[in-house]
């Protein structure tokens, strides 16, 4: 039976290559997005477009239905969708905060519990939530952002152990910085919007300076590598749960493996 998975965040970035890669698996792809007016992608009869806000819950609950009744059942679920901040804490109004969590965190949430009935009754399913490495390795005008990261990949965990027993597996996959999508412009101008009083900029302006280093071609992870890390959180049988992508993610990972010192030291040398 052809599988079917549904992904939020679709109309950009990783959610868009995760549609492609997904459709060129040859699975039953339903691509979510708040504007599905605005689809410009593929077409295909294994395809269907459907509106869905994750901070919506009623858009949630029909376009799972819509799924279900077009496929006939659905196998993974991969909550993409997300929104990046970049900003001093202490300037960041709280209302935007708020946004990051609703759609970051509880966006998720409100996902898996509507896919949760569909996956029981089927007798099991996939959760692959997209993190950052972030979560692992928290960044310089990132903290909130990371926050929200991190509480994904904790509640990610957890969940994992409460599921295990109803064959529906929870994986994270957890991307490095990638330019090329809409996230960083985004976030940019969400940085712009939001002064920082002047005790902050030498620091603000280090870490600007910091961004317009180029790595070394091919350390950075592309849209298309994260999509294929998706798919590869989707199907894998081995039984790992965190799958990280980017040269950036995998050596934070490893840094962040050392000893507390030994981490202290490599994070300063990094960042501070
Ligand atoms: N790019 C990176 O460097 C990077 C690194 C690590 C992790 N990530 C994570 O990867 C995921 C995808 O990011 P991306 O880089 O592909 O950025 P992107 O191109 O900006 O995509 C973000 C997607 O999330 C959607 N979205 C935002 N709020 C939503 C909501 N309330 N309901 C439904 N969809 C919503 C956006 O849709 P609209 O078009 O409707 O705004 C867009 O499709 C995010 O969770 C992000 O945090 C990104």
């Amino acid at each position: 039976m052809t599988r079917t998975v549904l992904v939020t965040g679709s109309s950009s970035g990783f959610g868009r290559a995760t549609v492609r890669t997904f459709l060129a698996q040859g699975w039953n792809v339903v691509a979510t997005l708040r504007d599905p007016a605005a689809w410009d992608g593929e077409a295909s009869d294994r395809l269907l477009v459907r509106a869905l806000d994750v901070r919506d819950e009623s858009s949630i609950d029909t376009a799972v239905t819509a799924a279900t009744q077009r496929f006939g059942h659905l196998d993974a679920v991969v909550n993409n969708a997300g929104m990046g901040l970049f900003s001093v804490f202490e300037t960041t109004p709280q209302s935007v905060i708020d946004d990051l969590f609703q759609t970051n965190v509880y966006g998720p949430m409100r996902v898996i519990r509507a896919v949760l009935p569909v996956f029981q009754a089927q007798g099991g399913g996939r959760i692959v939530n997209v993190t950052s490495s972030s979560a692992t390795v928290p960044t310089p005008l990132q903290a909130a952002y990371g926050a929200s990261k991190a509480a994904l990949t904790v509640f990610s965990e957890g969940l994992e152990y409460e599921l295990a027993d109803q064959n529906i597996q929870v994986r994270t996959v957890e991307p490095g910085f990638v330019p090329t999508t809409g996230f960083f412009t985004q976030t940019s101008a969400r940085f712009a919007s939001i002064p920082a009083p002047e005790a902050y900029l030498p620091y603000i302006q280090k870490q600007i300076a910091a961004f317009d280093v180029q790595p070394p071609a091919g350390y950075l992870a592309t849209e298309d590598d994260v999509a294929a890390t998706v798919f590869t959180a989707a199907t894998d049988e081995s039984g790992l749960t965190r799958f990280r992508v980017g040269g950036d993610t995998l050596d934070g990972a490893a840094a962040r493996r050392q000893s507390d010192a030994d981490y202290d030291a490599w994070r300063t040398a990094q960042f501070a």
